[in-house]
């Protein structure tokens, strides 16, 4: 059986919580591989309304299994917390449905309070981080000083560990940006509490996936954040710290690229984003203010308003070309309901020039202007709509032309925030 990933097409905060819960109901494992606390994944079920950050949206599934894997950065405390929260609404996250990476980095105090003092310092150029720590926490993993969950959980080099560590932040801290130096007695204490709590949970889940999949189980690798806002391939340097591709997923969770058979992309049927960088498509008018007003397009994670525009095709047919999907699943559509005309940018004019490949170079992103298809609206509730042949002539001619331009299957339309509303026009798995 398949694993299958579940990607962000755009710029993060496509609805992928929902399609993961949707999807996860098939899962016999559910994992997340990328990212931190950074994330906030929405679901909407039977148990109510929930904003996840850490633990996957797969934990409502009553079959699945769920796994933070070795590319996650994990804030010990607020994952702590987020099981808590779970548990007090009736959410079973007992040992034996929640895995820990005993190799996924740790958030240290540190890197908050430099996620912080670094975008200060960036001044108008701040890339708008969601100040988690994930800047820092992934440079350290890079630069080989980072602390991982197995570090915090067995404890035995720990103090020397973080000794070395902080002597070199504590001089960062106080004599580049004239900060406090923090206490290394008080963060060990916290990070063995922490420690002690997490071990139940903490293993080496590269053999727990191994065999699943060896047994032929299902297993759905939980994306976060979005392709374009991968360190690669994202509008770089407005970008996240680790990758959220597909590639990224197999690095991410530890296993064979081979073992992926089915890549959905998820994509907004309009697009958003949030923090600083560049957006080609960005509606700064009434019709942005409307798509932001009719779908509260403010973050899970921090609250800001989401930047909101057209579609763009240009950066989702790249999206699949980094991705290779095998189909996308279109949410919020049900927000285009009253717009009396829909646009979609199938490719960018710089000057005299018309290019339809995404550009690398930021000061190139900056000059283009989109060149827009424009299609008649719906104008027409579709949030009751389960079929995709009940949807109006108009609306299939939408998703028929996205299809077209990025190259993939739609498996699934999303007309609401209910795990119901959702119109399957093909099988995801
Ligand atoms: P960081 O990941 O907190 O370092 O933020 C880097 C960039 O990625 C900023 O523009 C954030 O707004 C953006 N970003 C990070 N996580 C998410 C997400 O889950 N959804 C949307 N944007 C995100």
């Amino acid at each position: 059986m398949p694993a299958i990933a579940i990607i962000g097409g755009q710029w993060g905060d496509e609805g992928k919580g929902k399609v993961v819960d949707l999807v996860a109901e098939q899962a016999d494992v559910v994992v997340r591989f990328s990212g931190g606390d950074n994330a906030g994944h929405t679901v909407i079920n039977k148990h109510g309304k929930f904003a996840l950050h850490l633990v996957p949206s797969g934990i409502f599934s009553p079959r699945a299994v769920s796994i933070i894997a070795n590319g996650v950065a994990i804030n010990p405390e607020l994952l702590l917390q987020e099981i808590d929260m779970l548990k007090s609404r009736g959410i079973d996250v007992s040992v034996s449905r929640l895995f820990i990476s005993d190799r996924a980095h740790v958030i240290m105090p540190y890197h908050l309070i430099l996620d912080e003092l670094e975008e200060g310092l960036r001044g108008a150029g701040a890339i708008g981080t969601t100040k988690k720590g994930i800047g820092p926490v992934f440079a350290d993993k890079i630069a080989r000083q980072g602390i991982r969950i197995g570090d915090i959980v067995d404890r035995k080099n720990l103090m020397e560990q973080l000794r070395n560590i902080l002597h070199q932040k504590n001089l960062v801290l106080t004599r580049v940006f004239e900060a406090q130096p923090l206490s290394l007695v008080k963060i060990y204490e916290d990070y063995v509490e922490y420690g002690k709590k997490l071990k139940p949970y903490v293993c080496d889940t590269t053999v727990m996936l191994e065999k699943a999949l060896n047994e032929g189980k299902v297993v759905m690798l939980e994306g976060a954040q979005g392709t374009m806002l991968d360190p690669d391939f994202g509008t770089y340097p407005y970008a996240t710290s680790s990758s959220p591709l597909a590639g990224g997923a197999c690095v991410g969770a530890g296993i064979s690229p081979t073992k992926i058979t089915r890549i959905l992309g998820v994509f907004k049927a309009y697009c958003t984003r949030v923090g600083g960088g560049p957006f080609p498509t960005e509606l700064k008018d009434e019709i942005g203010d409307r798509i932001r007003e009719r779908a509260q397009e403010f973050g899970t994670t921090t609250g800001r308003p989401r930047r909101c525009g057209w579609f763009d095709a240009v950066a989702a047919r790249f999206s699949h070309r980094v991705n290779g999907y095998t189909g996308m699943a279109v949410t919020r559509f049900d927000i285009l309901d009253v717009m009396p005309t829909v646009k979609i940018c199938t490719a960018y004019r710089i000057g005299s020039k018309t290019i339809t490949d995404f550009p690398a170079s930021l000061a190139t992103l900056e000059h283009c202007k989109p060149v827009y298809e424009e299609l008649p609206g719906w104008q027409t509730d579709t949030s009751g709509v389960r079929a995709f042949k009940d949807l109006p002539a108009a609306a299939r001619k939408y998703i028929r032309r996205l299809e077209e331009l990025v190259g993939c299957p739609a498996n699934l339309i999303c007309v609401g925030p209910e795990r119901s509303q959702t119109i399957v026009k093909s099988a995801v798995i």
